[in-house]
C-alpha cells in the first residue's frame, strides 16, 4: 500500500506527473491537491482503469482543510506546487513566492504526514530545500534522510546531452551530478560516469557540454516563449525519481541516485562530503547534490567516493558551484528565520 500526494496536481508539471502516476502499478492511492483546478484533473484521471484510487483535494474544501484531507497517511509527497519561470526571470525571481507556498505546504506536512518522504520540485530548488528543513525543524519532525531536492531532470539532460554529443544510444549513460539544481550550481561528474565517451570530446565540445547541461532548462524557457518552464522533462524526471523508491521495496540492493540533500550528521556519508567540500571550496555547504543511495525509507547513504574521483575541471566547477550555493541556501534559511 503506497499513497502519494502531489501537491501543485493541476501545473504543467502536475498534471503529467499524476498521470504517471496513476499509470504505475505500485501507487495504491493518488491524492491530488491544488489550490484551483483540481477536481477537473482528478475526474479526469479517475476514468483510467489503472489500481491507483484517485481522491482530489482543493485547498479552500472543507473551510480550508483541503491540505490535510490530502496529506492524510501519504507514504510520498511530491511537490511541483509554485509559480513557474518565464523568459528573462530568474529562478531565485521565483523565490519570494514559491518561498511562501513551500512554508506552507510544509506546516501541512509537518503536522499531518511528518514521516513521508518529501521530494520537492518547487524552485529555486537550492533554496526551497532548506525552507522545508527549516519548518520541519520548528515542528520537529525533520529528518535529512526523508527530505530531496528533485534533480533528477540535470541527470536526463547530462545523459541525454552526452549521448547527442557523442551519436551514441540515448539511454547508454548513467551519469552523476552534483552540486545544485540552477545553472552554474549544477556539475555533472562526466569524468567519473562516462569517462570513456567524456574522453573522446575537445576541451571546447567538453565546455559547451556542460555549458549545456547547466542552462538547459534556458532553452525550453525560450522555446515555450513566455508560456512557463519545462513541464513534460520534469514530470519524466519526478516520476523517475519517485519511483527509485517505489522500487526499492522490491530489490536487495539500494539504488544510487542523485539527488539535493541535507548534509545533516544523521546522513551516512554526510560529515565526510561536508569536510571534503570543506576543504575544497573554503565553504560550509549544508545542502548538496550527492548520488544516494536510496532505499525505501530514505537516504542509506552517500556515495561519497564518486566525489572525491571528480577531475580536476569539476574540482573547479564545484567550486564555483558553492559560492553561488551558500548564498541560495542562506536565503531559504533566512526566509524562514526572518532575518
Ligand atoms: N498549494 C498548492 N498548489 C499551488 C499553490 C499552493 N499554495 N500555489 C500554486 N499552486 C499550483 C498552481 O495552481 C498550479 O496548478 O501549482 C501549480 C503550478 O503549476 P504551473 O503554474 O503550471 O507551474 P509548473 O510549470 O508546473 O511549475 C511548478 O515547479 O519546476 C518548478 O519552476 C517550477 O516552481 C515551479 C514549479
Amino acid at each position: 500500500m503506497t499513497k502519494v500526494a502531489v501537491l501543485g496536481a493541476a501545473g504543467g508539471i502536475g498534471q503529467p506527473l499524476s498521470l504517471l502516476l496513476k499509470l504505475d502499478k505500485a501507487v495504491t492511492d493518488l491524492s491530488l491537491f491544488d489550490v484551483v483546478n483540481v477536481p477537473g484533473v482528478g475526474a479526469d484521471l479517475s476514468h483510467i482503469n489503472t489500481d491507483a484510487k484517485v481522491s482530489y483535494h482543493l485547498k479552500s474544501d472543507n473551510n480550508g482543510t483541503g491540505l490535510q484531507s490530502a496529506l492524510q497517511g501519504a507514504d510520498i509527497v511530491i511537490i511541483p506546487a509554485g509559480v513557474p519561470r518565464k523568459p528573462g526571470m530568474t529562478r531565485d525571481d521565483l523565490f519570494k513566492i514559491n518561498g511562501g507556498i513551500c512554508a506552507d505546504l510544509a506546516t501541512g506536512i509537518a503536522t499531518t504526514c511528518p514521516d513521508a518522504l518529501v521530494l520537492v520540485i518547487s524552485n529555486p530548488v537550492n533554496s526551497t530545500v532548506p525552507i522545508f528543513a527549516e519548518v520541519f525543524k520548528k515542528h520537529g519532525s525533520f529528518n535529512a534522510n526523508k527530505l530531496f531536492g528533485v534533480t533528477w531532470l540535470d541527470t536526463v539532460r547530462a545523459n541525454t546531452f552526452i549521448a547527442q554529443a557523442t551519436a551514441s544510444y540515448p539511454t547508454s549513460f548513467k551519469v552523476k551530478v552534483v552540486g545544485g539544481h540552477s545553472g552554474d550550481t549544477i556539475v555533472p561528474l562526466y569524468s567519473v560516469t562516462a569517462a570513456d565517451a567524456y574522453a573522446k570530446l575537445s576541451n571546447e565540445e567538453e565546455s559547451a557540454l556542460i555549458h549545456r547541461v547547466q542552462f538547459g532548462g534556458d532553452e525550453v524557457v525560450q522555446a515555450k516563449q513566455g508560456a512557463g518552464s519545462a513541464t513534460l522533462s520534469m514530470a519524466y524526471a519526478g516520476y523517475r525519481f519517485l519511483k527509485t523508491f517505489l522500487n526499492a521495496k522490491d530489490l536487495e540492493e539500494p539504488i544510487v541516485e542523485s539527488c539535493y540533500i541535507s548534509l545533516d550528521e544523521s546522513v551516512k556519508g554526510a560529515k565526510e562530503t561536508k569536510a571534503y567540500l570543506k576543504e575544497l571550496t573554503g565553504e560550509d555547504i549544508e545542502f548538496f547534490a550527492m548520488p544516494c543511495k536510496l532505499g525505501s525509507n530514505g537516504v542509506e547513504s552517500i556515495e561519497f567516493d564518486l566525489l572525491k574521483a571528480a577531475n580536476d575541471k569539476e574540482r573547479q566547477l564545484i567550486n564555483v558551484c558553492a559560492n553561488t550555493l551558500t548564498g541560495n541556501i542562506n536565503k531559504g534559511v533566512s526566509f524562514i528565520r526572518g532575518n
